[in-house]
């Protein structure tokens, strides 16, 4: 038989892990906070970072939004806790959505959770300029073996 959500979705819709926030005045606190123009609904995240190993210790979210996009962002708690912030940043939403089997028309929900993740990472790096600096350089410096 077809149901409209699958198991998983409902699983962590009904007992979403991660639920809350945690203190974003610490500089190792990083705040995504984002929107989907689809339908208004909206989804905060805050990552807790390790700033001697850029490693994500603790992460927290809150999300005004539909079973899909409960269900993608306390998956992406799970996923994204015990990784660095290269790792996390390179989460894709199609990860997100074929772990829960998400139908097309909630593909944008799990796109939600992407931006939430990246938005949370630009703002560590924001509070956090040295580390920016170090992590853009090493970036470009691909690039241009990329290019190269
Ligand atoms: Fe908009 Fe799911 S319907 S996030």
């Amino acid at each position: 038989q077809k149901r409209q959500y699958h198991e998983k979705v409902l699983d962590h819709y009904s007992r979403p892990r991660n639920v809350g926030t945690l203190d974003k005045t610490d500089k190792s606190v990083g705040e995504g906070l984002v929107g989907a123009p689809a339908c208004g609904d909206v989804m905060r995240l805050h990552i807790k970072v390790d700033p001697e190993t850029q490693v994500i210790s603790d992460v927290r979210f809150k999300t005004f939004g539909c079973g899909s996009a409960i269900a993608s962002s306390s998956y992406l708690t799970e996923l994204v806790r015990g990784m660095t912030l290269d790792q996390a940043a390179k989460v894709k939403n199609t990860e997100i959505a074929k772990e829960l089997c998400l139908p097309p028309v909630k593909l944008h929900c799990s796109m939600l959770a992407e931006d939430a993740i990246k938005s949370a990472i630009n703002n560590y790096y924001k509070k956090n300029p040295d580390v920016k600096t170090t992590s853009l350089a090493g970036r470009e410096a691909k690039l241009e073996t990329a290019a190269a």
